[in-house]
């Protein structure tokens, strides 16, 4: 068996922390979300990978280099534009051969990897094998109709009008019957060649079509909320430990992780929370449910339940909760007089002052 990781496409969603890096690379505790799909790719013992990429091919070969470090054999499958999802299998066919394969897109992140989802296909081999999870608004995704005894009888892409509240998770094994399928199918509304209407076509073609229903599901949607509630939920599990300095005025409280070349002075950082390589924190709190990446300096600063990505300047600004703040941001205090804010911000941001 080998996996088809899905990385092309132009981030959209998430902006502004994707104007400028790919949706895949957004970190959650401080590791890419692809990293965890690969992960759970190579949990399950499947070795062999093709990545499909776009317009972000050179920030995703630099991330993931050749899988070595993965354990995985990692092969770079270029698509010269976003043509959907079924396009993606359609220009791999020569490098998947006739084998199954697992579809991973990567974007989603799946609590609990996949490992008994691939057994469980392995088992029963029928055509086509989906996830599924109920979601409070199935507009935004693939939608799928059960009958009594859990088949999946239909299949709608982004529907105006769901017919139920089950989701399609982005992480479909197929056998070789899914390449007969996208040949078949033509481009949607939308313009892109859907491999939910590919499943669909397998099932009006009377093949077999098995469901899982997970419930630790996230995708990007856009929501920062969603993406603070996965970092949470991820730092939960961190391995406290530290690599970097804590000088004895500095106090860690509960999991926190400190990476190599931090240094902590003077702060006090309450767990669940992780600080990446190479980063100050100088007199500052850093509260529960927080990551902060590489290169960051946070210096006289408040700050708790927040994502900070790399090489970002906080100082002297109290207190920033619930936010995500993109690479080499610098927040600073305004001079005192006059009393006013002073922003710099980029197409898309989003700021909320409490003044
Ligand atoms: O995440 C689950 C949803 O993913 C499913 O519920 C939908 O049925 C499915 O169509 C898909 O919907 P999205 O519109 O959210 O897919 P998105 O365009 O975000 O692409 C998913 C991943 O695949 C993302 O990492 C980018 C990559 N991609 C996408 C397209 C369209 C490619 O590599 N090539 C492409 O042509």
């Amino acid at each position: 068996m080998k996996a088809l990781v899905l990385s092309g496409g132009a981030g959209t969603r998430l902006r502004p922390i994707t104007h400028t890096s790919a949706k895949q690379l957004v970190p959650v505790a401080n590791t890419p979300v692809l990293f965890y799909g690969l992960k759970a790719i190579a949990d399950a013992g499947v070795t062999e990978v093709g990545i499909i990429v776009g317009d972000t091919a050179a920030e995703i070969r630099e991330a993931v280099g050749d899988g070595s470090a993965f354990g995985l054999d990692i092969t770079y499958i270029p698509q010269a534009a976003p043509l959907g999802l079924a396009h993606a299998v359609l220009i791999a066919r020569d490098y998947l051969g006739d084998e199954d394969f697992v579809m991973y897109l990567g974007d989603n992140f799946i609590v609990g990897g996949i490992t008994d989802l691939v057994e469980r296909f392995r088992a029963e081999r029928p055509a086509a094998q989906i996830m599924l999870t109920k979601v409070a608004d199935p507009t935004s995704f693939g939608v799928a109709v059960l009958d009594g005894d859990g088949r999946v009888v239909g299949l709608e892409e982004k529907p105006a009008k769901p017919k139920s509240d089950l989701a399609l998770v982005g992480v479909y094994l197929f056998t070789p019957a899914i390449h007969e399928a996208v040949r078949a199918v033509k481009p949607s509304g939308r313009g892109e060649l859907e491999i939910t209407d590919a499943i669909q076509w397998l099932i009006d073609d009377g093949r077999d079509v098995h469901s899982t229903t997970i419930s630790g599901y996230w995708k990007d949607t856009g929501n920062v909320t969603d993406m603070l509630e996965v970092n949470r939920l991820v730092l939960e599990t961190v391995e406290p430990v530290v690599e970097g300095s804590v000088d004895e005025e500095s106090e860690l409280i509960g999991r926190v992780r400190v990476e190599a070349g931090a240094r902590i002075t003077g702060s006090r950082i309450v767990g669940p929370a992780i600080i990446g390589r190479d980063c100050v924190v100088k007199g500052a709190y850093v509260g529960p449910f927080t990551a902060i990446a590489d290169h960051c300096r946070i210096e006289d600063c408040e700050i708790e339940y927040s994502i900070v990505l790399s090489g970002s300047s906080l100082t002297g600004v109290r207190r920033i909760e619930a936010s995500l703040i993109g690479h080499d941001v610098e927040v600073t205090p305004a001079p005192r007089s006059p009393s006013s804010h002073r922003l710099v911000l980029g197409d898309h941001s989003k700021v909320q002052i409490s003044s």
